[in-house]
């Protein structure tokens, strides 16, 4: 039987990819930090009969910490994965950092992708067609700030989510490059009603409300995106709202790709070995 697991599962797009596979006969195992919502998505697959094949881990994957831990309770549990959904995220209007002293936006939109995409790949690889779902760019967000990857100045609010977009964009380019057995699909959505997850400042909240109401629904997002996780096209493929769009554009260029993962495994590096669960030394 097919396996998913879908990060930010618990929530907009997230959980309706969950719920799709699910109707298709999917194992899935959403990751979200709500266990309410957790349980309400296995309360629902139970009742659509499929409550055996609902499946919840809470992690705050804004710390590296728990990206390991769902990588090795995805090993133990599922050992071969079909479909990665990367969608967890998180806006602050306010620059935060995470207790491994990492940008919040950069920790979740990006770092949490790279290593769930690297960690994951061994499951991947044991599947007869696996496929990632990165929401990226699409090659609209950029230009990346090669100097402050980290947006210690002039943080950037809203703006903060676009920049882990192009960085998303990078990190699928050198996926698919490295290792084009496993395709990597770069999605942006438009806009689509769903819960924005975040801590908005006044004037941002007033405008969120409104994305909230005017978005596109879900279903309609999901719709767009399946054909290209059912038969992508290339190891690389980028689609924006349903089209698919070109990848030998900047946003995805190889030698910047290279040039992000050397940067973000130099990263990895330095941090604290002593991290605990928690990501605070142990
Ligand atoms: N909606 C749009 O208009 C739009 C536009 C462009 C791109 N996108 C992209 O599409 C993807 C899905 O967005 P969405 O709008 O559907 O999401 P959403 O409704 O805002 O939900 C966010 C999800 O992320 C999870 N999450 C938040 N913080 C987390 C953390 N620290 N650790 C683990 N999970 C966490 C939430 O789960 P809990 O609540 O359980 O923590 C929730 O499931 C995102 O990558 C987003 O940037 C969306």
């Amino acid at each position: 039987m097919a396996t998913a697991v879908i990060t930010g599962g618990t929530d907009g797009i997230g959980r309706a990819l969950a719920t799709a596979y699910l109707e298709r006969g999917h194992h899935v195992l959403v990751v979200g930090t709500n266990p309410a919502k957790g349980e309400a998505f296995r309360a629902d697959a139970h009742r659509r009969g499929a409550g055996e094949r609902a499946h919840f881990l809470a992690a705050d994957l804004g710390l590296v910490a728990e990206n390991r831990r769902l990588i090795a309770h995805v090993a133990a549990h599922h050992p071969a994965v079909d479909v990665l959904v990367l969608g967890a995220r998180y806006h602050r209007s306010t620059r935060a950092e995470t207790a491994d002293g990492l940008e919040s936006n950069f920790a979740l939109y990006y770092l949490s992708r790279h290593l769930l995409s690297h960690g994951l790949l061994p499951q991947l690889r044991r599947t007869a067609s696996p496929v990632v779902l990165n929401f990226g760019g699409a090659g609209l967000a950029g230009p990346v700030r090669w100097d402050d990857l980290q947006l210690r100045r002039d943080y950037p609010g809203t703006g903060a989510l676009g920049h882990g977009g192009a960085l998303c964009d990078l990190l699928a380019a050198h996926l698919a490059h490295l290792h084009p057995d496993v395709p990597q699909v770069v999605n942006h959505p438009g806009v689509v009603a769903t819960s924005f997850a975040g801590e908005y400042d006044r004037a941002t909240a007033a405008h969120v409300d409104r994305l909230r109401v005017q978005g596109r629904p879900v279903t309609e997002a999901v719709a767009q995106i399946l054909p290209h996780l059912d038969a992508p096209a290339a190891p690389l493929t980028a689609v924006l709202e349903g089209r698919r769009v070109r990848t030998d554009t900047p946003a995805f260029d190889p030698a910047a790709a290279l040039r992000l993962h050397t940067a973000t495994e130099r990263l990895l590096a330095e941090l604290p070995a002593a991290a605990g669960p928690s990501g605070r030394p142990a």
